[in-house]
């Protein structure tokens, strides 16, 4: 089995300090990597819809010289017509040497992984984890902030689908001097065992509040997180909550001049477009850093399935 990325805890942090200054060194160089992967083959797996995930992970490929095959829904593939993921991913190990895969069941991306003969990167598991946001999220703390230790941050909305926030909760545990404040209405709390496996057992300072005006003022990063439509099961209970925080200039006011403000995207509604021109506004950064983090894990990984060989 190749070396994959399911889920962040699968990096170590000095893996991750790596993938980031190997990032930085593509922003400042592109043309040093223009090359680099020449004759490869990344397949883009998307069982779900995604814009950035799969877009960026496209760029990454083509600007590292490389070529993309795949799909962007699953009724394009044969999982239309009944196939497994584990025989997808027998099937895809013969026409590609690394996998992006978005899928909407948790672990999916872990049966693709056992059963490929190539990288895996999980690009997003249901409801569970999004390692890569995550890696695009520390870039960007880390070029914001110039660390990824020593800040409070705030974690918004819908805290208990949203994916992107379970991974950067389990990849900031790592590094210390983080506070967190969670953010949510009592229908979308974090999940309990992210609360006692990740923030109890890591000894991590947390508060919990419905109210985003009153965390503000002690925040230096703010994420805010869509509420997930797809992932309830009524209707009724998604329009009740979809528009519980929508952050305003208003809202801004209290805050710290040097405020990071975060959000995965897509936005629908959390976030007015009058703070984009904000300059404490981060999420197209975010975006922009999705790729750069992107090529460098594709190379990481593309380096190790090579060694593997010998
Ligand atoms: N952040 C993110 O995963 O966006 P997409 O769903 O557009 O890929």
């Amino acid at each position: 089995m190749s070396r994959s990325l399911i889920d962040i805890l699968d990096f170590s942090v000095q893996e991750i300090d790596e993938l980031i200054n190997m990032a930085l060194d593509i922003v400042k160089s592109p043309e040093k990597y223009s090359e680099k992967c020449h004759g490869k083959k990344l397949a883009t797996l998307f069982f779900e819809p995604s814009t950035r995930t799969r877009l960026s992970f496209e760029a990454a490929m083509y600007e590292l010289g490389g070529n993309v095959i795949g799909f962007s829904e699953a009724q394009s593939s044969s999982a239309a017509k009944g196939e497994s993921v584990a025989d997808t991913a027998k099937t895809v190990s013969c026409y590609a040497d690394i996998i992006a895969m978005r899928h909407p069941k948790e672990g999916a991306a872990y049966v693709v992984a056992k059963n490929a003969s190539v990288p895996v990167i999980n690009a997003g598991d249901g409801g569970h984890l999004h390692p890569t946001q995550t890696l695009a999220d520390l870039l960007t703390i880390y070029r914001e902030k110039g660390s990824l230790s020593g800040f409070t941050i705030g974690f918004c909305g819908d805290l208990k689908f949203g994916r992107t926030v379970h991974s950067l909760i389990a990849a900031l545990s790592r590094y210390s001097g983080i506070n967190v404040v969670l953010i949510s209405p009592e229908e979308l709390k974090l999940p309990s065992y992210i609360k006692k496996d990740i923030l109890k057992e890591k000894n991590i300072p947390f508060a919990q509040t419905t109210d985003l005006e009153e965390a503000m003022p002690a925040l230096d990063i703010l994420y805010m997180t869509r509420v997930q439509r797809e992932r309830f099961f009524n209707e009724e209970d998604y329009l009740r909550l979809k528009d519980s925080y929508i952050l305003t200039p208003e809202k801004l006011m209290n805050a710290k001049s040097n405020l990071c403000i975060m959000h995965p995207l897509p936005r629908v509604n959390e976030i007015s477009v009058a703070i984009d021109s904000d300059p404490r506004a981060c999420y197209f950064k975010q975006v922009l850093n999705g790729k750069y983090i992107r090529m460098a894990l594709i190379l990481k990984l593309l380096e190790e399935a090579e060694k593997d060989e010998y």
